[in-house]
C-alpha cells in the first residue's frame, strides 16, 4: 500500500495508546480482517475500528474502498460524512474523495483551481467476499495469509444463513481458541447441544503453512443436525449415530469452521471470524450452513447459534489475562489442547509475543 514498507507504515499508523505491543499491532496488520458485512456498506459510508484505528468502509464506482476515518485535512471523522456521485465527502468542509482515496474537490477553492496530488486519503486494500468486506491495513503485498477458504458456503447445494454479528469484550485469539477447544463443549454448552462426552477423543492435527485442520469421529445425533433449541416442555428423542465426522478448519488468525457431516453426508457447518477492535473488544462473524433440508427456513439454526454464542460470551468475557498467553508456562496445558499450543506456537512464528517479554516456545 502506498509504495511503503511495513515498518514505515507501523511507524505512521500504529496508534497512541494501543494496548496492542508494537509488534503484535505490526503482524496482526498484515493479516485480512472483516470490517464489515457487504450489506452495511450500501450508499452511506460504513465506519469502524480495526486493530484501534478508525476506518471508514465505502463504495464508489462498482468498487469497495476503504479508509483511515480521519480527514487528512482538519482530521474529522469521515465516516460521518456522505457519499456524493460516488465520491465520500467530509462532513465538515465538504471535501471529497473518490474510490482510491484521492481528493477531488474542494469546495473552498474555485472550480478549476488545481487540486494537490498529495491531498489523498491513507487508504487499505479490500476484498468483498462470503458476504463479508476483508481489509488489510498493510495491503495484500504484505500478507501473512491469504483469506479463508470458505468457497463451500457457495456451492450450489449449500444453504447459508448469516448469524448476527456481535461484539463481545474479548481478545480475539481466546475466541479463536474457545471455537476450536473441543474439551468445553461438555460443560459450556450441555443447555444447546446436549450430552455431549466429557472424554474428548484423540483428534488428529495438521499444521500448514497458513492454516490448521483437526478432525475426528465421534458418536452425534439428529439434534446435531436439527441444530434448533428445545422448545419448552418438548421432548425430543433424537436418532443416534456412532459416527459423525468433526473436521475444523482454521486459518490464520482468526478465521474458523466446523464441518459435522453424518454416514448419510448430511453436513451441516458454522464459520466464524473476528474482527480484532482491539485488544480486548472483537466482532464476531458467523455464518451457518448445511446442504440438506433446502426447502427449510434457517431461522432455526440461526437461532442457535446466537444461543452458542451466548453460552461461549459468558466464559470467556471474564477470562484473564486478557491476551492469549504465548509463554506456555504462563497456563497449564492438558492433552485436549494440543491445537491452542500450536496455535500459540504459530502466532509466536508470525512474531507476536516479541516486545512484551515473552518466551517464544520452540
Ligand atoms: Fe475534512 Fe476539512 S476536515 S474537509
Ligand atoms: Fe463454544
Amino acid at each position: 500500500m502506498n509504495g511503503k514498507t511495513v515498518t514505515e507504515l507501523t511507524d505512521v499508523l500504529y496508534p497512541f495508546g494501543s494496548a496492542f505491543s508494537k509488534t503484535d499491532w505490526a503482524t496482526l496488520a498484515c493479516f485480512w480482517h472483516p470490517a464489515a458485512e457487504s450489506e452495511e456498506v450500501a450508499n452511506k459510508p460504513f465506519g469502524t475500528v480495526l486493530l484501534d484505528i478508525r476506518v471508514v468502509v465505502y463504495r464508489s464506482g462498482g468498487k469497495v474502498s476503504a479508509a483511515l476515518d480521519i480527514c487528512p485535512h482538519r482530521g474529522a471523522q469521515l465516516s460521518n460524512g456522505e457519499m456524493v456521485d460516488g465520491n465520500l465527502q467530509c462532513p465538515y468542509h465538504g471535501l471529497r474523495y473518490d474510490g482510491s482515496g484521492v481528493c477531488t474537490r474542494i469546495p473552498a477553492q474555485k472550480p478549476d483551481a488545481p487540486i494537490p496530488s498529495h491531498m489523498r486519503l491513507t487508504t487499505f486494500d479490500t476484498v468483498e467476499r462470503f458476504g463479508i468486506i476483508w481489509v488489510n491495513i498493510m495491503g495484500a503485498e504484505n500478507q501473512l495469509a491469504p483469506l479463508p477458504d470458505w468457497s463451500l458456503l457457495e456451492e450450489n447445494n449449500t444453504q447459508s444463513a448469516r448469524v448476527p454479528t456481535e461484539t463481545w469484550n474479548v481478545n480475539a485469539a481466546r475466541h479463536a481458541e474457545n471455537f476450536n477447544d473441543i474439551s468445553h463443549l461438555a460443560f459450556v454448552h450441555e443447555t444447546t447441544f446436549g450430552d455431549v462426552p466429557y472424554e474428548v477423543p484423540d483428534y488428529s492435527l495438521e499444521i500448514e503453512e497458513n492454516t490448521m485442520r483437526h478432525y475426528y469421529v465421534d458418536g452425534g445425533s439428529s439434534m446435531t443436525f436439527d441444530r434448533r433449541l428445545t422448545r419448552k416442555g418438548e421432548r425430543r428423542v433424537p436418532e443416534v449415530y456412532d459416527k459423525v465426522d468433526y473436521e475444523y478448519r482454521f486459518t490464520f488468525p482468526f478465521a474458523s469452521s466446523l464441518h459435522i457431516t453424518d454416514p448419510d453426508g448430511r453436513c451441516v457447518s458454522i464459520y466464524d471470524v473476528i474482527q480484532p477492535i482491539s485488544v480486548k473488544k472483537s466482532r464476531i462473524f458467523k455464518h451457518s450452513a448445511r446442504n440438506y433440508n433446502q426447502d427449510q427456513p434457517m431461522d432455526d439454526l440461526v437461532e442457535f447459534e446466537v444461543e452458542v454464542n451466548k453460552e461461549d460470551r459468558e466464559v470467556i468475557e471474564p477470562a484473564l489475562p486478557v491476551h492469549v498467553p504465548l509463554d506456555p508456562k504462563e497456563e497449564y496445558h492438558i492433552r485436549a489442547d494440543r491445537w491452542s499450543i500450536a496455535y500459540r506456537r504459530k502466532l509466536s512464528k508470525y512474531g507476536m509475543g516479541l516486545d512484551v517479554d515473552r518466551v517464544v516456545p520452540d
